[in-house]
């Protein structure tokens, strides 16, 4: 197969095209903007694979992607660019807008065009999967309840409506066109190569760094964290296996309030990083609780049965073994976090940081 993955060099996007080269014998065209959140460092463990090709496009350019399309003839697309954080959709909405809806839309309208003029196997065969996430349902009370795959959206972010908005294309895209989509709705990914504006990179660099842990309110917010490679291989067998038309929600059963999992970091990095930066104690010491972000979910949840029982797909990583291969990837790939931490981060975390501290 010839694969096109868009933001391959995010933190999923990469996970992605390093499974699919690793593992396969597909071709793999990365399409990314490159923007703060994507790196090709990220790919330099499969970068000089002949099988690898890489396209600094942005997926809201029509007619870039256009030509690409038909230079490449690819046999199905993994679309993960976006704009994926929180936070930053908060102060920023119109990039969330511009690539998860817009970008989406014009990725959709140049398939469409591509996919019409293939002969009748290559078209039955074509898949665009597109990869989205648990926030567009919204969140879930401090119950039992469960993500399905039938739950109503209810986005309550500037995130997580754009992401809503485009989940709601592609679907169009397949009723009214044909266009033989995939969808995938997973919960929150961690892992290697994870940029340090999400919780978990975050709160180990800055607790390497003596740096204080902001904890959003009163860190009683529960996610349901799944190690990026599972994601990756569920994502490939979705796209590989799944029935046109079908969703699938993807996540860990791994459920943990966040206070939990900034102590579970803290208590890692005593046995993996005992030499403590001056001035600290126990990593715990650096916990600070900071004000709690807008509209801030409660709870996710998936419910991922479907995908096991369709699929045979289950997790390999528990998050105790995701979370500490996950400690000693940042403490053994300090180049690569210094690469990153340039001027444009160092502004983030000052607005965001100044502004959100009690
Ligand atoms: P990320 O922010 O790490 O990476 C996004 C990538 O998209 C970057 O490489 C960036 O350069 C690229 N990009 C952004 N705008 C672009 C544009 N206009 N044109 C081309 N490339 C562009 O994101 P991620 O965490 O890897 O998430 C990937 C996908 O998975 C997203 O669609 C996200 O909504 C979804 N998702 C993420 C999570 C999670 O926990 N991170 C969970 C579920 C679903
Ligand atoms: P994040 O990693 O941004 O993912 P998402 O918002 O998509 O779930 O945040 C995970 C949780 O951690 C979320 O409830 C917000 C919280 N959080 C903090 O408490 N402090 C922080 O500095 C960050 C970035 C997140």
């Amino acid at each position: 197969m010839k694969v096109i993955v868009t933001g391959g060099a995010g933190f999923i996007g990469s996970a992605v095209v390093r499974h699919m080269i690793n593992n396969t014998t597909h071709k793999v065209l990365n399409i990314d903007k490159l923007t703060y959140a994507g790196n090709l460092e990220s790919l330099g463990s499969i970068e000089n694979s002949t099988r690898y090709h890489f396209s600094h496009t942005d997926i809201c350019d029509r007619s870039a992607l256009d030509k690409i399309f038909f230079e490449f003839q690819p046999d199905a697309i993994m679309h993960l660019a976006a704009e994926s954080h929180v936070d930053r959709s908060i102060t920023g909405s119109a990039t969330f807008i511009e690539t998860n809806i817009i970008g989406t839309y014009q990725l959709l309208e140049v398939t469409r065009h591509y996919w019409n003029q293939l002969d009748i196997d290559k078209k039955q065969v074509f898949r665009f999967h597109h990869i989205s996430t648990d926030e567009v349902y919204g969140d879930l009370d401090d119950t039992n309840d469960l993500f399905l795959e039938t739950t109503p959206y209810a986005p309550s972010s500037p995130y997580s409506a754009s992401k809503a908005s485009s989940d709601h294309l592609v679907r169009a895209w397949h009723r009214t066109y044909g266009l033989p989509i995939v969808l995938t709705n997973c919960s929150n990914n961690y892992g290697p190569f994870h940029f340090p504006e999400k919780l978990i990179p975050l709160v180990i660099l800055n607790a390497l760094a003596g740096k204080a842990l902001p904890v959003y309110g009163n860190g009683a917010q529960i996610r349901d964290w799944l190690y990026v490679e599972d994601h990756a291989r569920a994502l490939y067998q979705v796209l590989t296996e799944a029935k046109v038309g079908e969703t699938y929600n993807i996540g860990g059963h791994n459920e943990q309030k966040n206070i939990d999992v900034v102590k579970a970091i803290c208590r890692l990095l005593e046995e993996l990083a005992p030499n403590k930066p001056q001035g600290v104690k126990n990593y715990e010491d650096l916990i600070c609780y900071v004000a709690d972000r807008p509209g801030h979910d409660l709870r996710y949840a998936i419910d991922a049965s479907k995908i096991k029982q369709d699929l045979g797909w289950i997790p390999q990583e528990s998050f105790e073994t995701g979370l500490r291969k996950t400690v000693a990837w940042y403490l053994a790939n300090q180049e690569w976090v210094q690469h990153i931490q340039s001027g444009e981060y160092q502004n983030w975390i000052q607005q965001q940081y100044d502004s959100t501290t009690d």
